[in-house]
């Protein structure tokens, strides 16, 4: 099904799909996979370390034939990771968590495409002056961190009515081509999707963490601040593991006095160690207790049932997508 809007001019897609940064998950073979289907990803670029940023994002970039973006949280100073993707070719930025303007300058003054994920009408607002080229109005059901004031449903057209013409994406709540075409009636140019390509083939996300989203209900789910380090601490949606359950058994206590803060549950793979509490989602290689490690996840869960390739992630968005649209023409015609 052919879709015109302003991301798939901007991205040169034939489907308007994105896949949002998912922790280690967003692989050189992931996002690949996500450029061969029409599509595209983000990588979480604050994730790897300052020595290797630079490497990391230039295999992604060989593997995808640049078409990938990278993404940085801005909770500390990223300037120098911004400066290595620029070195290693990335054009397409997404930001979001703290002061985006002085990033914005420094990509848009490269010729990049700046993407900016806010939950707030006030700052979709600011948007056009700060010059962003795409809103993603992220609602509160997305899975992992959430700036999202209000679900997807409101958060959207209040957002498309607050952008002052900036196209918007919207993230949160979508696994399929219903919400993609729920999405667009309510003013978006596309989808960002998150928890849906968690349980994909090619994510280097871990299997027992895939298998856990295609298993859970959203019964499962929680919101919490529990993975973050003291001062950092952004609402999440994640799948109740064996670290929420003994924190909540013994209390719910703050930062500092939780059962078993300073274990080690893994290593990084430069050798660092992985402490439980951690915001790291556990990945494809990653040894050691995976499950303790945020199992994050948005209310999207319900819909997931597998885990499939990208190719027939987006395939079934396509047909899906079909199926709402001739729905609605039907309710139109009366038939
Ligand atoms: C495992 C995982 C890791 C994520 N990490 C990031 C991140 O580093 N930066 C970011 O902007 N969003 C991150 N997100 C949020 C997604 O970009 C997206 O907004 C969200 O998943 C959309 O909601 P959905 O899960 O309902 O599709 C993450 C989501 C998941 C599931």
């Amino acid at each position: 099904m052919p879709f015109e809007t302003a991301l798939t001019k901007a991205l040169d897609l034939r489907v308007p799909v994105v896949a949002g940064p998912l922790g280690r998950g967003s692989s050189a073979e992931f996002l690949g996979a996500m450029a061969d289907s029409g599509s595209f990803g983000f990588t979480a670029a604050a994730h790897m370390p300052e020595e290797t940023v630079g490497d990391e994002l230039a295999e992604m970039s060989r593997a995808t034939n640049g078409r990938f973006g990278a993404n940085l949280s801005l909770t500390r100073d990223r300037r120098k990771w911004l400066a290595a993707a620029l070195d290693a070719g990335v054009r397409v930025f997404s930001l979001w968590q703290g002061d985006i303007e002085p990033y914005v300058r420094v990509i848009k003054d490269a010729g990049g495409l700046v993407f900016w994920t806010l939950g707030s009408p006030e700052d979709a607002a600011r948007a056009k002056d700060i010059g962003v080229d795409f809103i993603v109005s992220q609602g509160q059901e997305a899975g992992g961190h959430y700036v999202g004031s209000a679900p997807t449903m409101s958060l959207l057209p209040s957002i498309v009515d607050a952008a002052k013409g900036v196209p918007v994406v919207a993230a949160g709540g979508i696994a399929d081509g219903r919400g993609l075409v729920a999405a667009m009636a309510l003013g978006a140019c596309g989808v960002w999707m998150g928890t849906r390509f968690v349980a994909s083939k090619e994510s280097a996300n871990h299997r027992g963490y895939k298998e856990r989203v295609v298993a859970a209900r959203a019964t499962d789910l929680v919101e919490t601040e529990l993975f973050d380090p003291p001062g950092q601490e952004c609402p999440h949606r994640v799948i109740r593991n064996s670290t929420f359950s003994r924190w909540e058994a013994a209390g719910r206590q703050p930062a500092g006095q939780r059962p078993g803060e300073g274990e080690p549950i893994s290593r990084f793979p430069n050798g660092k160690t992985l402490y439980l509490y951690d915001a790291a989602a556990a990945w494809e290689a990653m040894e050691g207790d995976w499950e303790a490690s945020p199992l994050y996840a948005g209310t999207t869960i319900d819909l997931i049932h597998d885990v499939k390739s990208v190719a027939e992630i987006v395939g079934e968005i396509e047909a899906t997508a079909k199926a709402a649209l001739e729905r609605v023409a039907d309710l139109r015609t009366g038939r």
